[in-house]
């Protein structure tokens, strides 16, 4: 039995949805009774419920402000955190939540994560969080003595890193890609793991104005969100026809294969209808049904991803795929939420990604300079301007970069571009013009 009572945490318990209060007394549980060597206080579960319970009653968060360890050679990968009721919770005194870098697309065997499991029950809480949400396993609770200790045993054992906090590199992130999906583009997972390799010393040792986060998803769908989430957005896209099955279009329309592969298969929509599904839904109308074969315009197509999506098994992606790279996306604070904004219409993801490389580090030589203190990427390219962004990546201004033309005409000239430049003597116009 827990040791705390907590009748509002209890509530929680209740309903189908998997209980986090039920599965943390599950472990105070286990912590009691183990008979491993258990190097953090053995009541840290029980102590953790009961601040939550404090917590609920009052209503305010019972951690202190702030909190600054980590482990030597490293200037991020732990947020430390202490309570700020230590005598009445000593089990949870300190309470470091430590990020590991995780998989690409967080595969796993039973063997490693058991392996995590077993260090993670002896020298921190035995609480994790199944990922972060920038993608990192999360060892939620441990003391300071123990850093070190985990990071050796993580590193020796595990072969297995920390992953990044503070003003530096984030954990990169990305979708399932080809591991087991038909829609992506280019190996989303082999490119994250490239760079995420590439750039660890930018990952562990902070350098730069503030947080960077890459992410990687394999089409335009967003399965990773890159486009909100991320300072660095590639998506996969294709630049060819869309391959038609029309054999497998007539077997959609019979009714034959579920559209959208069954997703609203939970509600009675109708036969499936191309003309309403498809045809009148294309953001550019750029597809026709004659009743008998599908075509697209692929002139006009921007790859959105809706009739693939609705018929899986009769469009494909094209053959000559590669990527967009958009950058900017950021939450609210300071100057505005912003997503990525499109930068690289087109680029081919091909290994050794040396032209991915080379990108990221104009646009890092960029920002590391100019970047105010605490400025995010997206807020450097509103303060010095998206032009100013296309010349540092050394990129031509082109149509696709932008939603729609400026609507003011406050337009920067550079002198270089006017004929007789700035230099004007007001002479020479008096001569013509009269006070
Ligand atoms: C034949 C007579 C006129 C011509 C050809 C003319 C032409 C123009 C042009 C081309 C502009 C735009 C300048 C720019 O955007 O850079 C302008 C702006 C302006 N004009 Fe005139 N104008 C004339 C008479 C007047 C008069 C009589 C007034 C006031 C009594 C006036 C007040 C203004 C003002 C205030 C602006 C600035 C508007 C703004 O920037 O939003 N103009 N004019
Ligand atoms: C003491 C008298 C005045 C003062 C202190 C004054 C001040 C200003 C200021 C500060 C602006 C804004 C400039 C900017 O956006 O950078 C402005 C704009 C303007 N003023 Fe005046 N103003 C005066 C008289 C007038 C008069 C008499 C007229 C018209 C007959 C006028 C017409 C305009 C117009 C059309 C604009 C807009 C110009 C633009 O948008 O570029 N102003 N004024
Ligand atoms: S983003 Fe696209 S390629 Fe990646 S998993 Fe989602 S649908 Fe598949
Ligand atoms: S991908 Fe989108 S824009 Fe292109 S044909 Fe299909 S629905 Fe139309």
């Amino acid at each position: 039995m827990a040791k705390r009572k907590t009748p509002m945490l209890d509530e929680l318990e209740k309903g189908r949805w998997p209980s986090f209060v039920s599965d943390i007394k599950q472990e105070a549980e286990a912590r009691e009774k183990t008979k491993v060597d258990l190097q953090t206080p053995r009541e840290a579960c029980d102590d953790l419920l009961g601040l939550m319970e404090l917590s609920y009653e009052d209503k305010v968060g019972h951690w202190k402000h702030g909190g600054i360890v980590g482990v030597f050679g490293y200037g991020g990968g732990v947020i430390g955190r202490y309570c700020d009721q230590p005598e009445q919770f000593p089990g949870i005194r300190d309470f470091h939540t430590m990020r590991v870098n995780q998989p690409s697309s967080y595969f796993y065997t039973t063997e490693y994560l058991r392996q995590v499991c077993e260090l993670w029950e002896r020298r921190g809480s035995g609480l994790t969080n199944m990922h972060g949400s920038t993608g990192d396993i999360i060892l939620l609770g441990t003391t300071t003595p123990q850093l070190e200790e985990v990071f050796w045993e993580l590193t020796h054992n595990l072969k297995q890193d920390l992953g990044g906090s503070g003003s530096n590199l984030r954990t990169p992130n990305c979708c399932i890609g080809k591991a087991r999906c038909e829609y992506a583009c280019y190996d989303t997972q082999h490119l994250c793991h490239s760079l995420t390799m590439e750039y660890q010393d930018e990952l562990h040792r902070p350098a730069f104005p503030y947080k960077f986060k890459f992410k990687f998803d394999g089409c335009p769908n967003g399965c990773v969100a890159s486009i909100a989430r991320a300072d660095m957005s590639v998506i996969g896209t294709w630049r060819d026809d869309i391959r038609i099955d029309q054999e497998a279009v007539g077997a959609y329309v019979g009714g034959e294969f579920k559209p959208n592969a069954g997703a609203h298969s939970g509600r009675d929509w109708g036969p499936f209808d191309i003309e309403k599904e498809v045809i009148d839904l294309c953001p550019t109308h750029c597809m026709a049904w004659d009743g008998n074969k599908l075509k697209i315009n692929n002139k006009e197509c921007i790859r959105c991803m809706h009739c693939i999506d609705t018929m899986p098994r009769a469009l494909r992606i094209g053959k000559d795929t590669g990527a967009s790279i958009l950058f900017g996306a950021k939450a609210p604070i300071l100057e505005g939420a912003q997503m990525s904004t499109l930068t690289i219409p087109f680029m081919k993801v091909e290994e050794p990604y040396d032209e991915i490389k080379e990108l990221i580090e104009k646009v890092w030589d960029w920002w590391a300079e100019e970047g105010r203190n605490r400025e995010r990427l997206g807020e450097l390219m509103q303060r010095q301007g998206f032009g100013k962004f296309l010349e540092v990546c050394g990129l031509k201004a082109d149509p696709r970069m932008i939603h729609e033309p400026r609507s003011n005409p406050y337009i920067f000239w550079k002198e270089e571009d006017v004929a007789g430049g700035w230099e004007r003597d007001i002479k020479e116009f008096r001569k013509k013009h009269q006070k």
